[in-house]
């Protein structure tokens, strides 16, 4: 029987990040009607029929157990302009929410303007994965815009999909690169 891998979780993070992924804000709406978000590049299609999708949620994040309660949330995958969008909902100390544009749909689950595509979700199912719990929603409603680039994540850094838009990106993340590599 082959022993467990002894993990060096940091040559882990640096291996994961060396694949290349969009980011995501996903949102919902605290038991007091509030709104709460979170920045989630783990999300992933799973099925055209019926229509699923999943991300990793930290056992640790605070948001949680609102999906564990079956919140509605939706999914929002961010645009190359959209940094400091992921940076507010990874890093902020302060309300997130402050200046941002938003409305609320018919459950109360706060949807942002001017990304590439909104994913409005139920809780389907919810799976232990070890130090993150796998969340699975259904999609209920769905809308993509045809135009603009994606905001990418790769070796810990955003990039964008045109060169001078990845140099651009590199510096304003630097600074954050530290907080972002303790999740
Ligand atoms: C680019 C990026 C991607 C992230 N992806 C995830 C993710 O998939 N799952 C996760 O649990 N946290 C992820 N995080 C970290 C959370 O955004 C951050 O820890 C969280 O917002 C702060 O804690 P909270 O969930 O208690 O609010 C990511 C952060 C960044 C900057």
């Amino acid at each position: 029987m082959t022993a467990p891998l002894q993990v060096d979780t940091r040559a882990l993070r640096d291996a994961l990040g060396c694949f290349a992924t969009g980011i995501t804000v996903v949102t919902t709406s605290n038991l007091q009607g509030q709104p709460v978000g979170v920045t989630i590049n783990s999300f992933n299609a799973v099925s055209l029929e019926p229509p699923l999708i999943l991300f990793s949620l930290a056992r640790r994040s605070h948001c949680l157990p609102l999906f564990e309660a079956g919140q509605g949330f939706a999914v929002h995958t961010l645009r190359d302009d959209q940094k400091a969008i992921s940076n507010r909902f990874a890093f902020s100390k302060d309300d997130p929410w402050a200046g941002l544009s938003f409305e609320l749909d018919a459950r109360g689950c706060p949807l942002l303007s001017g990304v590439l595509s909104i994913f409005r979700c139920n809780v389907e199912q919810i799976h232990d994965g070890g130090d993150h719990r796998i969340i699975i929603g259904r999609v209920i409603d769905f809308s993509a815009e045809v135009e603009g680039e994606p905001l990418i994540y790769f070796r810990g850094r955003y990039r964008g999909l045109s060169p001078g838009e990845e140099a651009r990106a590199e510096v304003e993340l630097e600074v954050d690169r530290d907080i972002w590599m303790s999740w």
